[in-house]
């Protein structure tokens, strides 16, 4: 039996989200050390955008049930991919406070380093974690992720769902454009 949709490929499709974003964050820090300016309280919702849906939603996917799974089928939660994993979060999480917090120069370098950090990230994750999970997972570890997904997307409500984070980031791109 097979897995209509399976977990890596929900979180390949976040990623796919996710490094749109990261494109706008680029464009953004060229902005801002070229002397420009943001839109008004854009900065702030791009934020919210990467804490909501690539911090909270699919972070917590991953961190929460990925790899407690991995850790199940014999893949060592310290150590190893899941630990570079866990660490490249973390250091995520504080380039976004560094994003938040700095300002001028401070700022654009913290989001060229978050950038930097989450693509790396984003390609090892599917080109490393992701074929280890599908080869270590069996269709029922899958089945039981993939439910867990769904509580984690309940929880989150609409910041989980991709097309509400690929609207709000066409929105996002649409006032960079026009300012
Ligand atoms: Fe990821």
């Amino acid at each position: 039996m097979s897995v209509v949709t399976s977990p890596t490929q929900t979180l390949r499709e976040e990623h796919r989200v996710i490094l749109r974003a990261l494109a706008l964050v680029e464009l953004a820090a060229d902005r801002l050390s070229g002397g420009g300016a943001l839109p008004s309280g854009w900065w702030d919702a791009l934020l919210e955008w990467l804490r909501a849906f690539a911090d909270r939603n699919h972070h917590a996917k991953e961190e929460t049930y990925l790899f407690p799974a991995l850790a199940e089928a014999g893949v060592p939660a310290a150590g190893g991919p899941v630990g570079v994993m866990l660490e490249e979060h973390t250091e995520g999480r504080a380039l976004i406070r560094a994003m938040s917090e700095g300002c001028g120069e401070r700022r654009v370098d913290a989001a060229r380093r978050y950038v930097h950090l989450l693509r790396e990230h984003i390609d090892k994750e599917n080109g490393v974690l992701f074929p280890l999970t599908d080869a270590v997972l069996d269709t029922a570890a899958q089945q039981a992720l993939g439910r867990e997904f769904e509580t984690v997307e309940a929880e989150q409500g609409r910041d989980a769902s991709i097309a509400h984070a690929e609207a709000e980031v066409d929105r996002l791109s649409r006032a960079l454009e026009g300012a």
